[in-house]
C-alpha cells in the first residue's frame, strides 16, 4: 500500500488532484461548469450505442432537500453544503435483457464526471451513504434503473469550519500498489 497522492510510473496530474474532500464552500456552481462535467461524462466507452447511465440533478433548494431526506445522517453533516446533488442511475435492463455492462460503463461515465469537475477546479464527494428505498420512491426511479451511488459537487473550503468529528476522518487514504491488482494471463497469476 502507499498513499494515493504518490505514484510509481508518471500519470496525468488530474488523477492525483482528484480526492474526496467533506468541506464545501456555500458557493454556486455555474451552468456553465455544472454541465460541462455531464458533457465529459458523456464521452465514455459504451456498447453501440447503449448509454445506460443517468444522472438525476439537485441544485434547486427543494431538490436537495428531497435528497436530504434520504441521505444518512453522518453524511448529512458535511453534504448540505455542497450546492450540486447528483445521484447516479443505470439501466440494468432492456427489452427483458440484462445489460451487462450498465456497471461498468456508468462507472466511468461518473469517473469522467469527477476529473472533469477535479480539471475545473471543483471538489466531489460520493457516497452510498444513504437509504436506497426512499430514494427510489422518492424520485420515481423505475425498477429497471439500479442505483449507482450519489456525488456531493462544488467548491473547496477550509477544513476548519467541518465539525472536529469530520475533520478527523480527513486523512489520506492508502491505495493497493499497481502490481497488487493486476494479473497477468489467468487469475492470481502475479505480474514478473
Ligand atoms: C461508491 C462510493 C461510495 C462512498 N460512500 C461514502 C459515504 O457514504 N460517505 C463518505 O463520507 N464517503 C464515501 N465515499 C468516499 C470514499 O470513502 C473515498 O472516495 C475513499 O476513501 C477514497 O478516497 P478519495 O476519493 O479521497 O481518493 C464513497 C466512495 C465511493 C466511490
Amino acid at each position: 500500500m502507499s498513499h494515493s497522492r504518490t505514484t510509481t510510473y508518471p500519470i496525468n496530474q488530474v488523477f492525483l488532484d482528484r480526492w474526496s474532500p467533506r468541506f464545501f464552500l456555500e458557493k454556486e456552481v455555474s451552468d456553465e461548469v455544472l454541465f460541462s462535467l455531464f458533457e465529459a461524462s458523456r464521452r465514455a466507452s459504451h456498447p453501440f450505442n447503449f448509454q445506460y447511465w443517468r444522472f438525476i440533478l439537485a441544485r434547486k433548494q427543494e431538490d436537495r432537500e428531497k435528497f436530504y431526506s434520504f441521505i444518512a445522517e453522518g453524511n448529512l453533516a458535511w453534504c448540505q453544503k455542497a450546492p450540486v446533488l447528483t445521484l447516479i442511475i443505470s439501466e440494468m435492463n432492456n427489452k427483458k435483457e440484462f445489460n451487462k455492462s450498465h456497471s461498468s460503463d456508468t462507472g466511468a461515465a461518473w469517473g469522467y464526471l469527477l476529473l472533469e469537475a477535479t480539471k475545473k477546479g471543483l471538489i466531489t464527494h460520493p457516497m452510498t451513504g444513504f437509504d436506497f428505498k426512499s430514494a427510489r420512491r422518492i424520485l420515481n426511479i423505475p425498477e429497471k434503473y439500479t442505483i449507482n451511488a450519489l456525488v456531493a459537487i462544488g467548491y473547496q473550503d477550509n477544513k476548519e469550519e467541518l465539525p472536529k468529528i469530520i475533520q478527523q476522518r480527513e486523512n489520506p487514504i492508502l491505495r493497493y500498489e499497481t502490481k497488487d491488482v493486476l494479473f497477468e494471463g489467468s487469475f492470481g497469476q502475479k505480474i514478473k
